[in-house]
């Protein structure tokens, strides 16, 4: 079942104040806080007029990353249909305490909380973990950010079938820099960020791949796109090469600026979290 909800934290204390991967280096308090705001706005309305329930979480002082709520949780139904959800075990120290604010969340809301066992390094949730919610796989990203070793804890709990993937390019740290599902047909690639194995296991599940292109992904995070319905794609503006591909395909392009965000490591799919 795919969640209807999304959730969403404003960017009030956004920052990119340390270099917590490759693209958060090169821009050290070099971003613009209006636009940062204004764009982040502006897909909360691209949300919304889809007819998603857009929610939100309080921002909090000292934690710059919060705006990437992909990030923290990772929800899901477990085998008798309830609502569920594994916290994260954030890797850079600067994000660990996001954490329970998202734990609060999910307790007003009912539901049964799990945690990254004490033996498991971390675990960032929605960045690793893609799920095709059609045939209920998890795909679990993991080298980065994520230690393969949750993915067995994640099975028992969940009763779900995962697919584990070893990720080969340090620039693209998360699953969702380099892999993202539109729908039950198609999917969304970087070629180089998975091994021989793992690109034939996608060609066999799915009919349809876009390759995104090397630059196009690096510069516009294309691959971090997010399609909530199966049709409507959102992706970042002026990603010419991976429209057109996705257009051949039958999508709908929507297209948002997110360029305040990619400077810090993100984009559409990491700055929401879809749950139940
Ligand atoms: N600056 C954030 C970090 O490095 C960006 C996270 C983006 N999220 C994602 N799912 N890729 O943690």
């Amino acid at each position: 079942m795919i969640p209807n909800k999304i959730l969403m934290c404003k960017p009030e204390y956004f920052d990119i104040s340390y270099a917590g991967n490759d693209f958060m280096k090169n821009n050290i308090n070099k971003f613009n806080k209006v636009d940062a705001l204004n764009q982040w706005l502006e897909l909360k309305k691209i949300y919304e007029k889809l007819k998603f329930e857009v929610h939100l979480i309080e921002p909090v002082d000292g934690l710059p990353d919060m705006v990437f709520t992909a990030n923290q949780s990772f929800p899901f139904k477990n085998t008798e249909g309830k609502n569920c959800v594994l916290l994260s075990k954030m890797k850079n120290h600067q994000r660990v305490d996001e954490v329970k604010y998202f734990e609060k969340f999910y307790k007003e809301l009912g539901y049964i909380i799990y945690y990254t066992p004490e033996d498991i390094d971390y675990f960032e949730s929605m960045g690793d973990c893609i799920v095709d919610y059609e045939r209920d796989i998890i795909f679990g990203g993991y080298g980065y950010r994520t230690d393969e070793k949750i993915y067995d804890y994640l099975k028992e709990i969940s009763g779900k079938k995962i697919v584990k993937i070893k990720l080969q390019n340090s620039m693209l740290y998360h699953l969702d820099t380099c892999f993202s599902i539109i729908n039950r047909d198609t999917i969304v690639i970087d070629e180089s960020a998975f091994d021989d194995d793992t690109l034939k296991l996608f060609k066999t599940l799915y009919t349809k791949i876009i390759y995104a292109e090397k630059e196009e992904n690096e510069k516009n995070f294309v691959c971090n796109n997010h399609s909530p319905d199966g049709k409507n794609v959102i992706v970042q503006r002026g990603s010419e090469k991976f429209k057109s591909d996705a257009i051949i395909l039958g999508l709908n392009i929507i297209e948002t600026d997110t360029s305040e965000f990619i400077k810090s490591g993100g984009s559409v799919f990491c700055m929401k979290l879809m749950f139940y």
